[in-house]
């Protein structure tokens, strides 16, 4: 889909309907994200979910989704050593139903992803904004506003994906960035808050139905807003994502 300029678009579920729903609209890749600590479980960080909970949440995904590319987060603290994640990738690939996993990481995690790789595991790595890290960030702010951190980001990108990553996932990058990550690495590029320019987009499912406790972060947009039932919601978010009208200027750094 890169190669063809095709827009891919990603969304996250936590449960076998949504993830059936997911597939049903086209959607390409769903994310069993550990943002469910958030969004489901009600926890003010995704610092307390473990593998258990991921186990649970990607086997109920898994029922539910029969087309789109399985990816499932590693939480926090699951992959702090190359041995570490293996055990626990290998879990959710064998009792999760995952196709791929999703660690947060930039050239701390390069050993980890190449282990991952050689032992056959597909790895997406996450670049930019790494909510299992935000009281090491303080905050949740845009990475790589500065020249020092925009380098770090682009090397980073470039010897995860020479380890072996299979795909890179940028959360709350400046779009000029993004799309300088996206054209440097041959594998796709997701983005969350990072512009247009990206091979494709994810968003929170909560987000796009409009039921984020709180204000919504700015990059997000309430698909339910104007649609017929949840299930239009989604629809509308993927060809949205297909004919780039989303993310729009008004939803990019
Ligand atoms: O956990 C999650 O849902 C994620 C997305 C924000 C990309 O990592």
């Amino acid at each position: 889909m890169k190669e063809a300029g095709e827009k891919i678009a990603c969304l996250t579920a936590y449960d076998a309907a949504f993830a059936r729903l997911a597939d049903q609209v086209g959607v390409d890749l769903v994310l069993v994200g550990d943002s469910l600590g958030m969004v489901i479980q009600g926890h003010e960080t995704t610092i307390p979910v473990d593998m258990e909970d991921m186990i649970y949440h990607a086997r109920c995904v898994a029922r539910g989704c029969r087309t789109a590319l399985r990816v499932v987060d590693m939480p926090f603290m699951s992959y702090a050593s190359p041995q570490q994640a293996i055990t626990n990738a290998a879990r959710l690939m064998r009792e999760g139903g995952a196709q791929m996993v999703k660690l947060e990481g930039g050239a701390a995690q390069v050993d980890t992803v190449r282990h991952l790789a050689e032992q056959g595991v597909p790895v997406c790595a996450h670049l930019g904004l790494r909510p299992q890290s935000i009281h090491k960030l303080g905050g949740y702010r845009v990475q790589g506003r500065s020249e020092h951190e925009a380098v770090a980001m682009l090397e980073a990108a470039g010897a995860l994906r020479e380890a072996g990553a299979d795909l890179l996932l940028l959360e709350c990058v400046p779009g000029l960035l993004a799309a300088e990550v996206t054209a440097n690495v041959d594998v796709p590029v997701i983005g969350i808050g990072a512009g247009p320019r990206c091979d494709g987009q994810i968003l929170v499912l909560h987000d796009v139905l409009g039921i984020t406790p709180g204000r919504a972060p700015r990059f997000t947009r309430d698909f339910m807003a104007g649609a017929a039932s949840i299930r239009d919601a989604l629809s509308r978010y993927v060809q949205a994502v297909k004919d780039a009208s989303f993310p729009g200027p008004e939803h990019t750094f």
